[in-house]
């Protein structure tokens, strides 16, 4: 019988040391469960949790140090050159990949719920024809528990199995809607003769004046791109939807949480802020003045696409979306893009720069996806609303195991306290 592990934790003024278990998972470090601290009269601290693990997980590992990510154990370069984004989601929902029949059937029932409510086109007209996209899918994406009041029973399981294929099946056509209402063309109904990827393309550029089909090699492209972005472990938004959903929020009001989280410039909205960046840096001179000014304390200014709180080695998902990249451009004819080049250059002199490499500054996933999604003709403010697309089966994913677990509980930490000690109110008239 192997002896529990155990962290001892010591005090230099006599208080007892406590005893924590140490618990272990099938990869990656080792957790000191700290559940007991509490008890002894303690919290710990750890702003932006640089240090917690906050769930049991089995659905994505990440290493960062050897740059590996697993959706369900499967290596993210073999599902993103072997799989479909649809068995993909399959697999991070219910943890295998699915046979023929299975994927057929999972394919078939998210088709049965591409079309949304018709009512829901008139939440449109109440946003201004230049909103943010990401603002109208918060707003919408949320609204659909207005419309669903027979799935958000979260304690039943075929409940939560519905909810998770009208999310899965009513997200891109709700972001397809948001890039028409933005250009003003009509909205697109789903197209069930194609595939999760095509009819996305079909919603988005496709008009009512004429045949479209999608390019092969972009939906390809695109599936890609949406593969890498299927789930990532305990990042913010997930960490968000989780939260949302510990307190028994329904389903589409915490992907509504996890889709404004993910906006932020810092998280998904960074693919969107690397063209803008991009764009500003505009020729291969000035990238030594922005390189410059991203290693300044008193700059406020960051690579952007650069860096990651796991990777401290190349993100995978980066090297193949540069692949993907040089694929579309050649496709379209593109190779010689200026901001691809641009883009290529800056990785090459960030990476040779001792302060990127002190502090192990990698490209991540956003460096080139909002390349390639432009070259699609895909615009700027649609590039996080892909990514929340994406995103979605992670975010359902991940909730739906933590509504499983036996140890969910509403999640709620502490603080430390560095306000006022107690005093009395003071009347007006004394102040
Ligand atoms: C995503 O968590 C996930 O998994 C997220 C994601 C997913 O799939 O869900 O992978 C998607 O969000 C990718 C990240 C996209 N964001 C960006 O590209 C924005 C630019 N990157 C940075 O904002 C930053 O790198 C973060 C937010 C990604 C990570 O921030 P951390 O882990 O809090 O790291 P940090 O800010 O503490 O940085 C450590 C040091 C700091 O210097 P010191 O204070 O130690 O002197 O590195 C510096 C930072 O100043 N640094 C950068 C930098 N990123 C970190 N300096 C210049 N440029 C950068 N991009």
């Amino acid at each position: 019988m192997t002896q529990e592990r155990k962290a001892i934790l010591t005090f230099n003024d006599g208080t007892p040391p406590i005893e924590l278990p140490v618990l272990s998972g099938t990869l990656g470090p080792d957790v000191i469960d700290i559940r007991a601290l509490s008890k002894h009269g303690f919290f710990t601290y750890d702003p932006g949790f640089q240090s917690t693990g906050s769930c049991r997980s089995s659905i994505t590992y990440i290493d960062g140090d050897a740059g590996q990510l697993f959706y369900r154990g499967y290596p993210i370069e073999q599902l993103a050159e072997h799989s479909d984004f649809l068995e993909v989601c399959y697999l991070l929902l219910y943890g295998e990949l699915p046979t023929g029949p299975q994927k057929f059937e999972f394919d078939s029932m998210v088709k049965q719920h591409t079309m949304v409510h018709d009512q829901m086109n008139r939440f449109f007209t109440g946003f201004r024809r230049d909103a943010h996209p990401m603002a109208i899918m918060v707003g919408v994406v949320g609204a659909l528990s207005a419309f669903y009041h027979d799935s958000l029973d979260i304690s039943n399981p075929h409940h939560r199995e519905v909810s998770a294929f009208r999310l899965l099946a009513k997200v891109p056509t709700i972001a397809a809607m948001c890039h028409k209402y933005n250009v003003g063309e009509p909205f697109m109904y789903p197209q069930n003769r194609l595939d999760y990827v095509g009819n996305f393309l079909y919603m988005m550029f496709a008009t009512p004046c004429g045949h479209y089909e999608p390019n092969p090699v972009l939906a390809r492209a695109l599936e890609r791109i949406m593969i890498l972005h299927a789930d990532h472990e305990q990042n913010a938004s997930t960490s968000t939807v989780r939260l949302a959903g510990s307190s028994g929020s329904n389903p589409f009001a915490c992907i509504a949480s996890g889709i404004a989280c993910l906006w932020g410039p810092a998280h998904g909205g960074a693919n969107e802020a690397v063209l803008a960046m991009l764009e500003e840096i505009g020729d291969e001179s000035r990238i030594g003045q922005y390189i410059d000014r991203a290693k300044r304390k008193d700059d406020s200014f960051r690579l952007m696409g650069f860096g990651h709180r796991v990777y401290k080695n190349m993100d995978p998902r980066a090297d193949i979306m540069r692949r993907t990249c040089h694929e579309v451009l050649d496709e379209l004819g593109l190779h010689d893009d200026p901001l691809f080049k641009l883009a290529l250059k800056l990785e090459k002199i960030a990476l040779e720069d001792d302060y990127f490499i002190e502090k192990k500054l990698y490209p991540n996933v956003d460096f080139y996806s909002g390349i390639v999604l432009r070259a699609m003709g895909i615009p700027t403010n649609m590039f996080t609303v892909i990514f929340a697309l994406s995103r979605t089966i992670g975010w359902v994913a991940q909730w739906h195991e933590m509504i499983g677990d036996p140890e969910n509980k509403i999640g709620r930490p502490r603080q430390l306290y560095q306000g006022a000690r107690q005093r009395d109110y003071v009347p007006l008239d004394k102040r």
